[in-house]
């Protein structure tokens, strides 16, 4: 049977005990039977990675909401990335561990080939725990302290450097790294998006002219090895918009070789590469920009004497984000000025519908085919009016239970959950195509909500400030 990128069509559900996936995680096997026409390329358009039968097994054992992965879809979006950029050798593509920081999901994508861009010290240690150190690791930080510099340079990760000022906090390590990259900000050559803002705007990454600066300050500082990057577009679905950034970059490492000599071994061509979030929206043709990509190299780089330039991409979205599903539940039906349907999934599971009015397809499960039936309002429970997945959106009529899902929140998804009023993180779970799953990350309890505090010192100080208040009544 082929293992591509399948729809779970037809299902028989055998014992789910135990069946060990590779990896030693204990797997639940329902032995699914299917069949391959998932084409991934029409998201919207395709059946789901998973039967509703698939979703109801989970459900019976782990509470809604949890997020599912498509194991094979990371995979594939991998293998496509580096088939596009094959014809640079030394392309790395460095996933964004801030879209999906799950150290199942980073350590399956370093099988795959990836290296990792981190932009925090929890994100560092992810890497570190997982076995991905060296230059296999980007630190690409922005308000850095020599503390957080200190442990990239521990792991042997290149700094990526947000502006040339912070040489001063890299001059306070035991040794100065051996490889440094800036961070270029085009300020108002270009436009940016609701997502990145606009580069004038932006506080990462700084000018040309500082840059070039940076670079001679390396030099006297016997720094010998250098890279170079930029991220300017998010969410970016014309690959001519993601060309513009190569060629951006391309010019810019020629100026800097003619200003100082200095030739650097590797260009980031930073993230961004879009996810269509919507149906009707056409992704990258990665095939297109990574040709588009090698004539600006040969059109820029390779004239000016640079090449060999090693092509990097630290993409995080469109790595994790169309493979990743966030599984919730109807709870109510609420009927008021508007239409409400209310799932047990909140903004604390999902913030960017809530932060920036992203758009994520939302399907009932099993009701696919069925009529829209009117515009209503997906809301999660939280004391926040912007609680809400979808506004006016046409969907099938849903009833209390139905499992509601949510496209393409496999990036800065789970990743950007927090707990407000209370509400917790859920459980994130990889699945298969031998119909296999397993839980990479299990709900948070409201003991880990209550962890940080100490209920006994609560009562202890409450005991003693109720003494203080009859003390000074008295
Ligand atoms: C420095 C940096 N690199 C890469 C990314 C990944 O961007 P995307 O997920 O849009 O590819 C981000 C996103 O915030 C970022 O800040």
């Amino acid at each position: 049977m082929p293992m591509g990128f399948m729809p779970l069509t037809r299902v028989r559900c055998e014992d789910p005990l135990a069946a060990p996936l590779k990896g030693g995680v204990p797997a639940r096997n329902f032995n699914l039977h299917l069949q391959s026409n998932f084409n991934f390329k029409t998201m919207h358009d395709s059946p789901l990675p998973f039967t509703p039968e698939l979703i109801e097994r989970i459900a019976a054992e782990h509470p809604t909401p949890f997020y599912v992965y498509h194991e094979e879809g990371l995979r594939q979006r991998t293998r496509e990335l580096y088939a596009a950029f094959a014809w640079n050798e030394g392309f790395r593509q460095y996933f964004a561990v801030k879209a999906t920081p799950n150290p199942h999901i980073v350590a399956l994508l370093q099988a795959a080939g990836c290296g990792a861009d981190c932009s925090s010290v929890a994100e560092l240690v992810l890497c570190e725990k997982i076995g991905l150190t060296g230059e296999s690791v980007m630190f690409t930080s922005n308000n850095t302290t020599t503390a957080e510099f200190a442990q990239a340079a521990r792991l042997g990760a290149v700094i990526n450097l947000d502006c040339p000022s912070l040489l001063a906090k890299l001059q306070q390590l035991p040794a100065l790294p051996e490889v440094i990259s800036f961070r270029f900000n085009p300020g108002a050559e270009r436009s940016g998006n609701v997502i990145i803002g606009d580069p004038q705007e932006s506080k990462f990454g700084c000018s040309r002219a500082q840059i070039i600066e940076g670079y001679r300050r390396c030099q006297e500082l016997g720094i010998s090895r250098f890279g170079l990057h930029a991220m300017v577009v998010s969410n970016e679905l014309s690959v001519s918009s993601l060309l513009d950034t190569a060629a951006m970059l391309f010019e810019l490492a020629v100026l800097v070789q003619q200003e100082t000599g200095v030739a650097v071994e590797f260009i980031n061509l930073g993230g961004g590469i879009g996810v269509p979030y919507r149906p009707g929206e056409q992704p990258v043709d990665l095939q297109a920009l990574g040709s588009g990509v090698r004539e600006l190299y040969a059109a820029i780089l390779e004239p000016a004497g640079l090449a060999p330039v090693r092509i990097m991409m630290e993409n995080g979205r469109a790595m994790t984000g169309p493979f990743g599903y966030l599984v919730t539940r109807v709870q109510n039906i609420k009927r008021s000025y508007k239409d409400y349907v209310a799932v047990d999934a909140c903004m604390a599971n999902l913030m960017r519908p809530g932060m920036y009015g992203a758009y994520h397809h939302i399907s009932i499960l099993g009701k696919e085919d069925q009529p829209p039936q009117g515009p209503v309002d997906v809301v999660g429970s939280l004391c926040e009016n912007n609680d809400k997945f979808a506004i006016d959106r046409q969907l099938p009529a849903a009833a209390e239970g139905d499992f509601v899902i949510i496209h393409d929140a496999g990036a800065h998804g789970h990743s950007m959950g927090f707990q407000y009023n209370g509400r917790l993180r859920s459980a994130e779970f990889l699945l298969n195509d031998a119909g296999e799953f397993r839980q990479i990350r299990r709900a948070e309890t409201l003991d880990d909500y209550f962890a940080t505090v100490d209920f006994a010192e609560v009562a202890a100080g409450e005991a003693a400030g109720k003494q203080d208040v009859v003390g000074a009544a008295r």
